[in-house]
């Protein structure tokens, strides 16, 4: 039957068809049929997963995009030429309105480890939720106190003391007041090309012309970014630290409150700082007498395999280190931490949070940590991610389009490009690979300064099977260019 529909049918109608048939046809809508959608050659095979999703009887995605344009802010921007909508998840699958299933491989960085709706994670936040919600301040409770105590045992040093917030950008926020406030400087440094969040001082830090407003921030600066790709240095990180040394000595930065940066800047393109850069900078910021800030929101939490955050593949210890995302698989939370002698400054005024590290985002993280060792991800993120990056580095002998593979563990970049000796990014040529990924059931992330770079993070759950269908279907779209 499937083969008589294959083909009978044109690509649209037998979408089409799927849409309008949806029970009876979601298992045939999915990747495992989709090869229906292309000539007659062998089509990469999904690896199967044996759950179906409940059936879904809301709004079609048409119906949700028209009320998003009228209800919605206009800056939300969606992906492909045909927006998706997701309806269900598990582990490291999607489901769409038809019951179509597709491998993520990039919702990891929001639900990090687990992988969707994680059956432990999800009890956490149910029982929790039934028990008490409630505001982080006024009372005790033992979710906020008990995950604050776990999560400084993943950390380095005097690495002790967490500040729970609602957002990676709000985290950044604080990080960067408590600098000022505890150093008495007010300026700030941070990197080209990084994205911190979406408030004034975070905008400010971000240094990305994409996702910066112009809106006056004073005395933030943007060091040379050690781009091992594209940087006039190559892999040199200390000629490029060299820049921060000068924004000190020749006084164009004034007195700097801290430093921030990302290990892998994640919405920058997967780039991973030159080797030998942040020991540079930490020192010089640190005899200037200012405080390092490293912003884990997207490399953090086991993603980069050979270690627990992305800052100790670069020998370094921060004064302060900020997560959010994946720290709570998909809750809103956040958090700073930093030793007990900095985290004393803010005893100056009165500083709460309402929601910060409310009892159920807090018992939801515990639960994350706790699956993370339970299930060894961060083993898992190593040994599958080093796998597939072999594996992209072969197609990018395949490919000449392919003028960039990198990244650690689960957290790794493609990037293309027209010209591999000009570097021309590949801007129209990676939304025409991304869409057809998707007809054949990837859904992979984007980003970089050019928009040319694929990001593959995908929940830490991934097996090497995936990896291998991610693998062949970014090799047959690629052919079909
Ligand atoms: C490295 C980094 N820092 C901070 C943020 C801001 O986090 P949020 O969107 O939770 O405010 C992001 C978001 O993408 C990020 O990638």
């Amino acid at each position: 039957m499937q083969r008589v529909c294959r083909r009978l049918l044109s690509r649209e109608d037998f979408f089409h068809c799927c849409r309008s048939n949806r029970r009876f046809f979601s298992s045939l809508a999915e990747r495992e049929d989709a090869s229906s959608l292309h000539d007659n050659a062998v089509l990469p095979k999904m690896p199967p997963f044996d759950y179906s999703p409940p059936p879904y009887t809301g709004p079609s995605a048409a119906e949700i995009l028209q009320k998003r344009k009228e209800f919605l802010s206009p800056s939300m921007f969606c992906f492909y030429e045909k927006p998706l909508n997701v309806v269900d998840g598990k582990k490291q699958y999607l489901f769409d309105e038809d019951g179509r299933r597709y491998l993520d491989a990039f919702g990891g960085i929001a639900t990090v480890c687990c992988g969707h709706c994680h059956p432990e994670v999800v009890e956490a936040i149910i029982s929790q939720t039934k028990r008490l919600q409630h505001s982080t301040v006024l009372y005790l409770n033992n979710a906020i106190a008990d995950f604050a105590e776990a999560l400084a045992s993943k950390l380095p040093g005097d690495l002790k003391v967490v500040f729970f917030t609602n957002s990676g950008t709000e985290a950044n926020e604080l990080a960067m007041m408590i600098a000022r406030l505890y150093t008495g400087n007010h300026d700030i440094i941070s990197i080209r090309n990084a994205y911190h969040g979406n408030a004034a001082g975070t905008m400010g830090a971000t240094a990305q012309s994409n996702w910066k407003f112009n809106v006056i921030q004073s005395g933030v600066h943007h060091a040379m970014n050690p781009d091992q790709y594209r940087g006039i240095f190559g892999s040199d990180g200390e000629k490029y630290a060299k820049d921060v040394q000068d924004m000190i000595d020749y006084g164009t930065c004034g007195r700097v409150a801290a430093f921030i940066s990302e290990a892998i800047q994640g919405v920058g393109g997967i780039m991973e700082l030159a080797p030998g850069y942040l020991p540079a900078v930490y020192s010089s910021i640190k005899k200037a007498g200012g405080l390092c800030i490293a912003d884990e929101v997207q490399s953090g939490f086991a993603r980069t395999g050979n270690h627990f955050w992305g800052f100790e593949a670069h020998g370094v210890v921060p004064d302060i280190v900020t997560m959010a995302k994946g720290i709570g698989n998909g809750l809103p939370i956040g958090a700073v931490v930093t030793t007990p002698e900095i985290a004393q400054v803010l005893t100056q005024r009165s500083y709460f949070n309402t929601f910060g590290g409310n009892p159920v985002c807090t018992a939801g993280g515990h639960a994350v940590l706790q699956v993370l060792e339970k299930e060894k991800l961060q083993e898992n993120a190593l040994i599958v991610g080093s796998y597939l990056k072999d594996r992209l580095k072969s197609l990018q002998e395949k490919h000449e389009i392919i003028g960039d593979v990198r990244g650690r563990g689960l957290m790794l970049g493609v990037e293309l490009v027209t010209d591999r000796q000009l570097k021309t990014p590949a801007k129209a040529e990676i939304l025409h690979v991304m869409d057809q990924m998707k007809e054949m059931g990837v859904l992979v992330g984007k980003g970089g300064f050019f928009g040319n770079v694929f990001r593959i993070t995908p929940p830490l759950c991934f097996t090497k099977e995936d990896a291998d269908f991610f693998f062949d279907v970014m090799d047959y779209s690629m052919s079909k260019m």
